[in-house]
């Protein structure tokens, strides 16, 4: 493999221009203004882990790189997002931001890097900014605004998350729909309310039925971003394994897969294996030659039956 960055470098202002959606949003303020109901299309954000899957997403035109805790099971083959910790974070941002992407990237606060006070919180998030991100996403509603209002002291951008938050899975009984009744679609709102009024730029709404999404995103003034939240908010967001067929075991009901790059991958690596077990891998166009002088002396060292292999090539 060549030098990853230098084809980053001379291709980063060709893709500036190259964006499927023909328009550049990828700031925090710009997000912060990107609403449907003021005309605007539908935002999208999609997870990546690495620098491969950031320059694909980006050449993709995607708004938004969400370096998310889901790489716990993406790709860290770990049950669920709450043994994920800062530091592999900061290793997967710092792939990431070594793409260029023009996307804005948001990287996941893990599970306890902002329960226990503002100044771990702070720090864990200068981390994650120091290694490439340009804001943070913690769960949670009015809770957090202590905590908001410090990273926003300290001029992080902060993206909220409510419904089924993830890093709530105990709490809840598992990955469970949330906000099914009245009372706790009214929760959702006010907690909805009081991200935005601690300073949140954009909010994910995960896991939570498509009519409460709906009022949500009309009652705030920041975008909502949706995942499995149905239509009707001004984003959307997957998890890249998730639409690449990536993903291993049963896909949740929301998500749709446009690829099944699992499958071609294995197919392709066993042919690949095959070749190889068979003899038939590598041949000729896929090894160096020699000049005749060095052949010879290659085949002056062996024994007759690697010698004819030799002088046959
Ligand atoms: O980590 C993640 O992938 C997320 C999305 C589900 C929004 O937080």
């Amino acid at each position: 493999m060549g030098d990853p960055n230098s084809g980053a470098r001379a291709e980063a202002g060709d893709r500036e221009a190259r964006g499927v959606h023909g328009d550049r949003v990828a700031s925090v303020p710009s997000i912060a203004r990107w609403k449907a109901r003021n005309g605007a299309r539908p935002l999208v954000m999609v997870t990546a882990y690495d620098y491969p899957s950031a320059r694909i997403a980006d050449d993709a035109g995607v708004d938004m790189i969400l370096v998310g805790d889901s790489v716990a099971m993406a790709v860290l083959g770990m049950p669920d997002t709450l043994s994920v910790r800062v530091r592999d974070l900061v290793h997967h941002v710092a792939a990431v931001a070594r793409a260029q992407p023009r996307a804005l990237v948001v990287a996941d606060l893990p599970w306890l890097s902002y329960h226990r006070g503002r100044r771990r919180a702070v720090e864990a998030a200068g981390k994650l900014v120091r290694a490439g991100a340009k804001a943070v996403k913690l769960e949670g509603g009015a809770e957090r605004d202590v905590v908001i209002t410090a990273l926003k002291a300290a001029e992080i951008p902060v993206m909220g998350h409510l419904g089924l938050t993830p890093q709530s899975t105990h709490v809840f009984g598992g990955m469970v729909v949330q906000g099914k009744t009245v009372a706790a679609a009214e929760q959702l709102v006010a907690d909805a309310l009081a991200l935005e009024a601690a300073g949140v730029f954009a909010i994910v709404l995960e896991g939570i039925p498509a009519p409460i999404a709906a009022v949500i995103t009309e009652r705030v003034s920041v975008p909502t971003i949706g995942i499995g939240a149905g239509p009707r908010c001004d984003g959307q967001v997957l998890v890249f394994h998730d639409v690449l067929g990536l993903s291993e075991g049963r896909r949740p009901r929301f998500v749709k897969t446009y690829a099944e790059l699992g499958a071609t991958a294995r197919e392709a690596l066993a042919a690949w294996s095959k070749d190889v077990v068979e003899g038939a891998f590598p041949d000729d166009a896929h090894a160096y030659r020699a000049s005749d002088e060095l052949a010879a002396w290659a085949a002056s060292q062996l024994g007759e039956g690697a010698r004819s292999a030799i002088t046959s090539r």
